[in-house]
């Protein structure tokens, strides 16, 4: 039965037992030692493809382990799974459906069936009207309430439906189109909606509502709010349709909430929301960096996308990224991965992959709803080199915690200033090194001597120096960040994430938990606006309501 209604016991087959027991072999197993022995690591360890190249030759693997851990995938049916995921199979069990998005990366011609319609003419009919509308707001052919053209567009939108689209625009800042300003916001919070209609002028501002569900409070709520403050800024009732557009796949309620049906851009259920950017959710981005541009981001994931449909396991760039967590998170308690962006443009990168990773494979119980038996998703966590240097990095070299550390960085600036980016290029080279190689007490002793410490000095000081090392890294370098490469980048992560859950048997493409959260904020809300009858639930959320009454203004 597919994988995704019967998924199987992996800890129960012959490859993970094999890897247990190999596990107990690597005990002794140092990174120092396998490069002494194998001056052709670096080669039998690295792989380039899409424009991108990985090294993971910094990893507590040898080709025994590589092997084992694609043993692994092949019997656990990764295989089957992968080529579900591309065809459009119900691979997100417990909603029925495909996660189909990499359908939005198809060429014109593939043929996708969903529930026996071919979905591509309708993804690339909503491309051409988003082309259509990038154009016209380009060519300042949109105009708002006075006439004039519009100069700002918001994206209103949350979760997937702002962190993609706002890191990627991020990372390609520097293919901005000079005439429009993209701005975000996705929070409740008033001060983020203060701060961001100080910059604007109604009249030239165009609002995105960017919803799958059309359903989010946060997303609903300043998008009220942003109608009232056009309103407010003189636009008549009438014109408001000049200052909204919708993306969603609820198309009855974005009309419901007053937007023209003609402003609505349609996406589908079998897309997730974290995988949305490739959508009409990418619609600020497009803005941003023009439809060419938005296509090269496109055609950049379709490449990794044939990639890992046809690449055999061992040469296969999201494959052996997802079995490596596989490796650290099941058979040496690693319980976080960092991932560490050398370039000023990818500082915040990690924030879109923390909902790829974390909402998808954040799941403790397997496609059948039974519960799992082994760790399931990471703690992603991370952030832009060198400043993590100055900040986080005492924990990955001294620290007691084992956390795999993921290493990105272009070879070219954007901005090259001196020799600027030979600094940052060598500074996170020599992290990863630094991570492997450690300092043995033996060379912390004899650097103290070298320096004219004492024998004492350098008997109490040298315990602090020791760097255990022979921590594990992955570095992916390319040529630069442009839409190409980020969109092989984006695409290679999709896909370790989906790797990982089908090892562990879990459903990617779902995310029930974050729902309790959202219905028990209702009754707090009631509580603190006076409106509930009796006392909240537990005494902590009576109290915190009673503090916020006594001491609420505003
Ligand atoms: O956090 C839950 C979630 O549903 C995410 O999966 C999603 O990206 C976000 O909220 C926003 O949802 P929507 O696009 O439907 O407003």
């Amino acid at each position: 039965m597919e994988y995704y209604r019967q998924p199987l016991d992996v800890t129960q087959l012959n490859a993970w037992k094999a890897l247990a027991d190999h596990r107990q072999e690597m005990q002794t197993f140092t990174m120092r030692n396998a490069f002494a022995a194998d001056p052709e690591r670096f080669k039998q360890f690295s792989l380039d493809t899409c424009g991108l190249f990985l090294d993971y030759s910094k990893n507590l693997i040898s080709r025994q382990t590589r092997s084992l851990l694609t043993s692994l995938a092949r019997e656990a049916g990764l295989e089957g799974a992968i080529r579900a995921l591309l065809d459009g199979e119900p691979v997100n069990s417990s909603e029925g459906r495909p996660a189909l998005h990499t359908a939005l990366r198809r060429p014109v011609g593939d043929k996708v069936l969903v529930n026996g319609i071919d979905v591509m003419p309708e993804v690339h009919g909503v491309l051409s009207k988003l082309t259509e509308l990038v154009n016209r707001i380009h060519r300042g052919l949109w105009q708002g309430f006075t006439g004039r053209a519009i100069t700002d567009v918001v994206n209103i939108g949350i979760g997937g439906s702002f962190l993609g689209p706002q890191q990627v625009a991020e990372a390609l800042l520097p293919y901005s189109q000079p005439n429009v300003r993209c701005h975000y916001l996705a929070n409740i919070d008033g001060s983020e909606f203060y701060e961001l209609i100080a910059k604007l002028q109604a009249e030239t501002t165009l609002f995105i509502v960017s919803s799958k569900s059309f359903g989010t409070l946060e997303t609903l709520k300043n998008a009220q709010a942003a109608r009232a403050w056009c309103l407010g800024q003189g636009c008549p009732e009438q014109d408001l349709h000049k200052h909204f557009i919708a993306v969603s796949s609820n198309v009855k309620y974005a009309v419901e909430f007053g937007i023209h049906e003609d402003n609505i851009f349609p996406m589908w259920d079998w897309v997730g929301g974290r995988y949305s950017l490739w959508s009409a959710i990418g619609l600020p981005v497009a803005l941003a960096i023009g439809m060419s541009n938005f296509k090269d981001l496109l055609a950049g994931a379709y490449s990794m996308d044939q990639h890992f449909l046809n690449a055999p396991f061992e040469s296969n760039m999201p494959v052996l990224l997802g079995l490596l967590g596989v490796w650290y998170g099941n058979f040496w308690n690693a319980q976080s991965h960092a991932v560490l962006t050398y370039d000023h443009y990818l500082r915040d990168f990690t924030k879109h992959l923390q909902q790829m990773d974390m909402e998808s494979n954040g799941k403790r119980v397997r496609q059948d709803g039974s519960p799992v038996s082994l760790a399931t998703g990471p703690v992603i966590w991370g952030g832009v080199g060198t400043n993590g240097q100055h900040a986080y990095h005492q924990l990955l070299h001294q620290g007691t915690l084992l956390i795999p550390c993921d290493f990105i960085v272009p070879v070219v600036s954007h901005h090259p200033i001196e020799d600027h980016h030979q600094w940052l290029y060598a500074n996170c080279l020599s992290q990863s090194q630094a991570l492997m190689l450690g300092k043995t007490q033996e060379e912390a002793e004899a650097e103290l001597r070298a320096k004219g410490l004492s024998e004492e000095q350098v008997a109490t000081l040298a315990p602090h120096k020791v760097i255990p090392g022979n921590r594990p890294s992955n570095t992916l370098v390319f040529e630069r960040v442009t839409p190409s490469s980020l969109g092989a980048l984006v695409a290679l992560y999709e896909h370790k994430v989906f790797v990982q859950s089908v090892i562990w048997g879990i459903n990617a493409f779902d995310q029930w938990g974050v729902e309790l959260g959202k219905e028990l904020g209702k009754d707090v809300y009631q509580h603190l606006i006076g409106a509930a009858e009796g006392k909240a639930t537990d005494g902590s959320t009576q109290g915190l309501v009673e503090y916020f009454r006594r001491h609420h203004r505003g």
